[in-house]
């Protein structure tokens, strides 16, 4: 098992290129079995994630390299209409092909995807886009799929991301069009519809929350860059001001971070936006202040998935901060571990109340969730003493080699094997 042994209380001092999106490369990598000649893929992030779903593509028939960063697709010989219960499992964001694979084959086999740590995650709005742009859904020991999609008018209950992506996914290749009403507004939506429409498909309106997307264009191939991980730069601008000092952030755009951003500037760091980049400084001796009510929300609202790495920056603080956790039921996992650790917080269903308190020690703490892991390397840094962080096969998901991103700040940071 390897841990990360981080010692804290030394200020981060560095500028980092943030890495490509998970959000965005895993649904742009299901695209690609929409195309007929190969996709190369620029600033692709090294995940497990991104290695999983690169298993499923083979699975299917597709022919994959990755190189470094870069990644080629070449979907030419693209059979399979399955994929198996194990590679289902291995993430959640798994049915994201189901739409890309109706699209090309007009049949799809696939089991519920993973369990997921953040509670339970329905895919119901999945299947019904999926039934609503006139493909038959049966959920008899596993999920099966038949008939090319027809387009049609698909009305999201809730504006879930993974549905409005694959409900774009399977309507680019329907025989007519397709209208997605109360889409997510996610950034990874618009590099997702960027993608396609670089590809020669027709769709409109990622950003706001009505989508079209015109049917029946075959997809060529071509060459795209994944947008920078705007959660990662949450998570590092959180270690920046969890330890203090500055931390200078690039290949991210800042108007995707603005509430994140804004939350920090409430707590007392300068914060910086520029086109090239973002940066976020605390001087050493000037303690965070805790701020209003933190309410996730869909986009444009507070992201969920900086909600950890935040609450571990606003652990050390003057005053109070109370979180509300509105798109997930257990999401709070990482609060036991910060109390480990001498945080003062109390979780009732949905609410947190972070009492902030002088300072937090090195403890043993494991990593039970991914975004809660890059939350407890935030709170390492700005601890007194050794913290030993386990559970890393959770950080591995969504941050590549997050310790090294940690050195190049100048934070004390080791992965060891134990
Ligand atoms: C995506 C992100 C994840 C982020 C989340 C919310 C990816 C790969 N993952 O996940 O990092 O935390 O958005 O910003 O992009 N829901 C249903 N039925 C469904 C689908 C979703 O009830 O069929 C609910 C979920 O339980 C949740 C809410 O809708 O309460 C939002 O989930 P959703 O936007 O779908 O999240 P994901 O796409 O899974």
């Amino acid at each position: 098992m390897s841990v990360m042994y981080i010692r804290g209380g030394t200020p981060l001092e560095g500028e980092l290129a943030v890495h490509g999106a998970k959000n965005s490369v895993l649904p742009i990598l299901a695209a690609c079995l929409l195309a007929r000649g190969p996709v190369t893929l620029y600033n692709c992030p090294k995940l497990t994630d991104v290695t999983a779903a690169l298993g499923i593509l083979r699975r299917l028939g597709c022919r994959v390299k990755q190189e470094g960063h870069t990644i080629v697709v070449d979907p030419a010989g693209a059979s399979g209409c399955s994929i198996s219960e194990e590679q289902m499992r291995s993430m959640r964001s798994s049915i994201i092909f189901l739409g890309p694979l109706l699209a090309r084959m007009g049949e799809a086999h696939l089991t519920y995807p993973g369990g997921c740590e953040l509670g339970p995650r329905p895919i119901d709005l999945h299947l019904s886009a999926i039934r609503a742009l006139g493909c038959e859904v049966s959920e008899d020991q596993g999920i099966h799929c038949q008939g090319r999609p027809l387009g049609g008018e698909v009305q999201l209950a809730l504006p879930s991301v993974g549905a409005t992506e694959n409900a774009m996914l399977c309507a680019v290749g329907a025989s007519g069009s397709t209208t997605i009403a109360n889409a997510a507004r996610e950034p990874e939506i618009n590099d997702l519809q960027s993608f396609l429409n670089l590809l020669g498909a027709r769709v409109q309106g990622a950003g706001s929350s009505t989508i079209t997307v015109e049917g029946s264009r075959g997809l060529h191939g071509g060459e795209y860059t994944v947008m920078g991980d705007r959660i990662v730069a949450a998570t590092l601008l959180s270690a920046g001001a969890s330890a203090g000092g500055r931390v200078r952030l690039s290949g991210v755009d800042w108007r995707h971070l603005a509430t994140v951003l804004s939350v920090f500037h409430q707590a007392g760091c300068r914060v910086e936006s520029r086109l090239e980049y973002v940066e976020l400084i605390r001087e050493r001796n000037t303690p965070l202040k805790g701020v209003p009510t933190i309410r996730t929300a869909p986009y444009p609202g507070f992201p969920t998935d900086a909600q950890a790495p935040v609450m571990a920056a606003l652990a050390v603080s003057q005053g109070c901060t109370l979180f509300v956790e509105t798109m997930f039921d257990s999401r709070y996992r990482h609060v036991s571990e910060l109390i480990r650790m001498g945080a003062d917080i109390t979780t009732e269903g949905r609410v947190a109340l972070v009492r902030g308190v002088e300072r937090l020690h090195g403890a043993k703490v494991e990593a039970s969730d991914l975004r809660g892991g890059g939350a407890l390397a935030a709170a390492a840094l700005g601890a007194e003493g050794t913290t030993v962080l386990s559970g890393l096969s959770h950080i591995d998901r969504g941050y590549e080699e997050l310790e090294e991103m940690l050195k190049r700040l100048g934070a004390d940071v080791e992965r060891r094997e134990v």
